[in-house]
């Protein structure tokens, strides 16, 4: 039987569950089914949990692994930590985490490795993924409410980090991470994630993007203007560390590594 992607029909369609499953009934009599792949109209949601195991369990590859090369990006979460690391993140011991949006813990991995943890939080709107990342890291798994670190003290974390998950997000759901990340970190550490800025989107990218075949309710690219961010986290008590590029295809996404004053 021919499997549909679900996500060509569920941006469509408010109710789009509900239709899929009427859908499918229909479909059936043809021998056609639709499946539900990543929504990528909705930021809150994550590539289909059981398949991505499946597949990367076939494939011989750790999970984060077999996700970068599925992406065609092979080696990029590893360059991305040693972006950090290059700029003095792991320099002094980091003992404790907060991760927004690990998904299937490709970056929560490498980072727990460079780390000397005592405590790692995490906040993740996909439920399947959450249970997952609780099941197989040694982290707190935090009500998640989408834009709150609310169950985080104060000036308690080293390390912030949210990878490929703000360059998703709505305007506003950005703007509250970043408030709330200045506020957990403690003064010295750091807070990382990354956003697609004015550099990551030359003409030529912006027509990739155009031409991508994404749905137009896509949030990808959610773009952001790299002054916007410098100034805000600058205001608030944090300095520039350093900037460098990932890449988010068809284009690529700005990695900001900012120390709390
Ligand atoms: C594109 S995925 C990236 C996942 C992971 N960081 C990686 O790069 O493999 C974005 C992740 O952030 C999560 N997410 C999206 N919006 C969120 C929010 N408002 N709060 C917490 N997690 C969120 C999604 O469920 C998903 O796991």
């Amino acid at each position: 039987m021919e499997a549909l992607p679900f996500s060509y029909f569920s941006h469509y369609f408010p109710n789009s569950k509900s239709l899929g499953a009427v859908t499918n009934r229909i479909l059936s009599s043809f021998g056609l089914r639709i499946t539900r792949i990543h929504d990528w109209a909705d930021p809150t949601t994550y590539i289909p949990f059981a398949e991505t195991i499946a597949k990367a369990k076939a494939s011989g590859l750790a999970l984060g692994d077999y996700i970068d090369v599925r992406q065609g990006i092979a080696g990029t979460t590893a360059a991305t930590i040693q972006g950090m690391q290059r700029l003095g993140v792991f320099e002094k011991p980091v003992k404790s985490l907060l991760e927004i949006g690990p998904g299937t813990g490709r970056y929560l991995a490498k980072t727990i490795q460079l780390c000397s943890l005592d405590r790692c939080e995490v906040y993740e709107t996909a439920v399947e993924w959450a249970r997952y990342i609780e099941k197989n890291y040694p982290v707190i798994l935090q009500p998640t409410d989408g834009g709150t670190l609310k169950a985080t003290r104060s000036d308690s974390v080293d390390l912030v980090q949210a990878h490929k998950v703000l360059c998703s997000t709505p305007f506003l759901t950005t703007a509250r991470y970043w408030a709330e990340m200045l506020r957990v970190t403690r003064p010295g550490g750091y807070a990382v994630f990354d956003v697609a800025t004015e550099s990551c989107l030359p003409p030529a990218v912006v027509k990739l993007w155009a031409d991508s075949g994404m749905p137009s309710m896509s949030p990808y690219p959610a773009v952001v203007p790299y002054k916007v961010v410098l100034d805000f986290f600058e205001a608030n008590g944090a300095k520039l560390v350093g900037t460098f590029y990932a890449p988010l295809p068809p284009g690529k996404t700005e990695v900001f590594v900012f120390q709390k004053n």
